[in-house]
C-alpha cells in the first residue's frame, strides 16, 4: 500500500525513526554509563540526547498519524496493529518526557527506571511497526509488472450510478481504488471489461487495490487469498467468504459503479 506521506514515493516515517530510536536508546546507554562511573558529562550528554529523542519522536509521528488514517486499511488487522504501535510510542514519549522532567531532582535508579521502561516499550513497537511494514505491507509500494501507476480517486457518497473514472484510463490487468464516502471499492479492467469489487479483503483486511488482478482474479496482498471479480467467489484462502461486487456501466467514455 503506497504511504500518503511520501517524498517521490518514499514513505517519510521510516526515514525519521531511526533518530529517535537512536537518541532514545542512547539517553539510557549515557546516564547508565553516569551511574557506573560518575561522569557529569555522561549526564549531561543523555539529558540532550532525551531532548531530542522526545522531540525527533513527536516529528517522526506526524507521517505516522497520516498513514494511520490515510494508508492503513481500515477494518483490517494492520489497523489494530497500528494502533496498538501508536498507542505504545504515546506511551513511551510520556515515559521519557516524565523521566526528563525528574532527572535532576529524583533518584538517578528512578530516572533510569524509568528509561529502560520506555525502551522496552521502544522495542515493542518497532517490532510492531516492522510488522507493519514487512507483512501488512503499510508503505510498501508491491505493484506488479504491467499494474501502471498508483491510481485513487475519491467520490462524492451518493446511491445509484457513480461516475468513477474514463475508459481509456485502465489497461487491461489494471485496478483502481475509488473512495466512496469510506466505502473503498477497487475499478479493475479485464480482457472482458470493467468489474468492481470491494477493497476488503475478508480474511484479515488487506486491501486488494494493493495485490495483483491477472486474468479476472484478484489475489490479496497479505497472506495471498484469491477471488473472482466477476462474481466474488472465493478461488483459494485463506479468506473463506466471499467478497460484494457491484454492476459497472460505461457510457459516453465514461465509467460507473452502481452502488
Ligand atoms: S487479509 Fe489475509 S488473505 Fe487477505
Amino acid at each position: 500500500m503506497r504511504s500518503k506521506a511520501s517524498i517521490k514515493g518514499h514513505p517519510i516515517h521510516p526515514i525519521l525513526i531511526p533518530f529517535p530510536i537512536a537518541f532514545l536508546i542512547g539517553t539510557l546507554l549515557f546516564d547508565v554509563l553516569h551511574l557506573t562511573s560518575g561522569n557529569k558529562s555522561y549526564w549531561q550528554t543523555g539529558e540532550y540526547l532525551e531532548i531530542a529523542g522526545i522531540v525527533s519522536a513527536l516529528i517522526a509521528a506526524i507521517p505516522g498519524v497520516i498513514d494511520y488514517f490515510k494508508t492503513v486499511p481500515p477494518n483490517s488487522s494492520g489497523k489494530k496493529r497500528a494502533v496498538a504501535h501508536g498507542l505504545i510510542n504515546i506511551s513511551l514519549v510520556i515515559v521519557f518526557a516524565i523521566a526528563y522532567v525528574l532527572r535532576n531532582n529524583s533518584p538517578l535508579a528512578l530516572v533510569i527506571g524509568l528509561e529502560a521502561i520506555g525502551v522496552i516499550m521502544l522495542f515493542i513497537s518497532g517490532w510492531l511497526g516492522g510488522t507493519l511494514a514487512y507483512r501488512n505491507q503499510i508503505g510498501v509500494d508491491i505493484r506488479y509488472a504491467g499494474a501502471g501507476k498508483w491510481n485513487e480517486t475519491h467520490v462524492a457518497d451518493n446511491k445509484g450510478l457513480i461516475e468513477v473514472a474514463t475508459t481509456d484510463e485502465l489497461k487491461t490487468d489494471q485496478m483502481k481504488l475509488i473512495h466512496i464516502g469510506t466505502k473503498r471499492i477497487v475499478l479493475g479492467k479485464t480482457d472482458s471489461g470493467y468489474l468492481a469489487f470491494d477493497d476488503r479483503c475478508c480474511h484479515k483486511g488487506g486491501s486488494l487495490a494493493g495485490g495483483t488482478m491477472i486474468c479476472g482474479t484478484v489475489q490479496c496482498p497479505w497472506h495471498g487469498s484469491q477471488f473472482d471479480c466477476s462474481t466474488g467467489i472465493v478461488k483459494a484462502g485463506p479468506a473463506k467468504e466471499n467478497i460484494d461486487v457491484y454492476p459497472v456501466k460505461e457510457s459516453n467514455g465514461k465509467i460507473y459503479i452502481k452502488y
